[in-house]
């Protein structure tokens, strides 16, 4: 269930069942009191009363402290989301209507449960999203995907939410085929229908991916989640999204300042220095300012104050104000066509398997071992496909002249919105 996967940083997980916060239960005194004793019995009672209701009142959450995008369906999405296992402290640091993202194969539902309890269901917006297409536990255990399998995924995450309804419901990835896409949106429409989502979108969809979708989609494709970030900007996806109002959210936008990209440092480094701020307030700022969405996150069950400040940080880039001139020079920071379908895809897990067998770096995952070291089943150990402190050297070891036919049958197939450039930086993970 809790299988660690490279597509998170796991962390240990406490399911013990916690204490729930009593709803504050009204007391109705009728009784009829006579003399001396029932006028003690009163004030008895009153006194009780009023320590009853100090001690179990449940504390207000604090004020809404993160700025909300509408949405075309109605309603709205916070600007800042927050990823992990440990919300606590975020309640507390973005107040009421702070905004959660997990998904079903995180296995970190039963963890979250009480928690949205403590916090009060409806003080938080709730993300999450159900398996489907590539690769291990982001992949359904059932394929083909279809509708009722779909709806038993949506089920089962809410189940283990412990909650009646989803704030967004996400594809994790788009589908194997174009037609389980479609089934899967079927199933996402009925448990909007029925009230278990109040939101649909999907994540990692290209442009071609959402035009497709949107030929049989009856509800508004209402949010795009994709990796994006300084570096990672799918201009079509972008173009798309905002001629169809589809809110785009961004993920692991961090994940290029890891790499060997040859202009981002310089360019973020200038723009963080002029307004006084961190690298990363600057990138989160830049997406901001873009109109997206930003999912941090924060993994720090040993030390919540470690987290409590990461948010502050977090917060504090929703008042970084970039120049028109600053927001041109972040753009230019991605070089050539990119696509933000993640590498989770069979195309771009073939892609990589064969640019490793050519001996171009692939980097390493979360725990620091080297991909494909075990087996080179890619089915098993998928291409992590961001973050790799040698993907600019990958992508010239992919180019040498003796590789290329062999990269272009790998990774060339135009098809699908992708291309030889789209999946060669996505291999090789910038
Ligand atoms: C959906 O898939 C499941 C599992 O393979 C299968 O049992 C079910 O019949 C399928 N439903 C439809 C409508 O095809
Ligand atoms: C962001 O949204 C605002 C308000 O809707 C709009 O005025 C602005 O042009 C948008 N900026 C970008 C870069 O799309
Ligand atoms: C990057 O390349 C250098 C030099 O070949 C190597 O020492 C390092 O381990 C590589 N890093 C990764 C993450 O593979
Ligand atoms: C690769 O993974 C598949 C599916 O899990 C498994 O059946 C197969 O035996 C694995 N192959 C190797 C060489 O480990």
């Amino acid at each position: 269930m809790s299988k660690c996967m490279p597509n998170r940083i796991c962390s240990a997980m406490d399911t013990a069942a916690e204490a729930d916060t009593a709803p504050l239960h009204r007391v109705d005194a009728t009784g009829q009191a006579h003399g001396r004793w029932g006028r003690i019995g009163i004030c008895l009672l009153t006194i009780c009363l009023v320590l009853v209701l100090a001690v179990r009142r449940p504390a207000l959450p604090p004020p809404r402290k993160v700025p909300s995008r509408p949405l075309s369906g109605g309603g709205s999405i916070p600007a800042l989301l927050m990823g992990g296992d440990d919300f606590s402290e975020w309640f507390e640091a973005a107040g009421s209507g702070a905004a959660i993202q997990t998904f079903y194969s995180y296995g970190n539902g039963p963890h979250i449960a009480p928690q949205l309890r403590r916090f009060g269901r409806s003080n938080v917006f709730v993300s999450t999203g159900i398996p489907c297409g590539c690769c291990g536990a982001d992949s359904p255990s059932v394929e083909p995907m279809n509708a009722s399998l779909a709806m038993s995924y949506i089920d089962r995450e809410l189940a283990e939410l412990q909650t009646g309804y989803a704030d967004l419901l996400l594809f994790h990835h788009r589908c194997r085929t174009e037609s389980e896409t479609a089934s899967v949106w079927e199933a996402f429409e009925a448990a909007k229908r029925q009230g278990k989502a109040r939101h649909l979108g999907v994540s990692n969809f290209n442009a071609h991916d959402l035009e497709v979708l949107s030929s049989t989609a009856v509800e508004p494709i209402e949010v795009l989640e994709a990796h994006f970030g300084v570096g990672m900007m799918d201009w079509e996806v972008l173009g798309y999204a905002r001629a169809h109002g589809i809110h785009p959210v961004a993920f692991a936008s961090l994940s290029e300042a890891h790499t060997d990209h040859p202009t981002l440092q310089r360019a973020v480094s200038r723009v963080a220095t002029a307004h006084g701020v961190t690298a990363t307030q600057a990138m989160y700022a830049y997406l901001l300012q873009r109109n997206l969405s930003v999912i941090s996150s924060c993994f720090h069950p040993e030390d919540p104050q470690k987290c409590a400040r990461y948010y502050s940080f977090d917060l504090a880039a929703l008042d970084v104000s970039l120049s028109a001139a600053e927001l041109e020079v972040l753009d230019g920071v991605t070089a050539g066509r990119r696509t933000c379908t993640d590498c989770y895809t069979d195309e771009c897990q073939r892609c990589a398997a064969t640019l490793h067998a050519l001996g171009c770096p692939l980097g390493v995952n979360g725990w620091g071992t080297t991909w494909w070291s075990v087996g080179d089943n890619f089915t098993e150990h998928p291409a992590w496909g961001r973050g790799n402190e040698n993907g600019t050297r990958c992508m010239a070891c992919a180019a040498v002249p003796s590789h290329r036919a062999e990269v272009e049958r790998a990774c060339g197939r135009a098809d699908r919105g992708e291309s030889l450039e789209t999946m060669v930086p996505k291999a090789c993970g910038v």
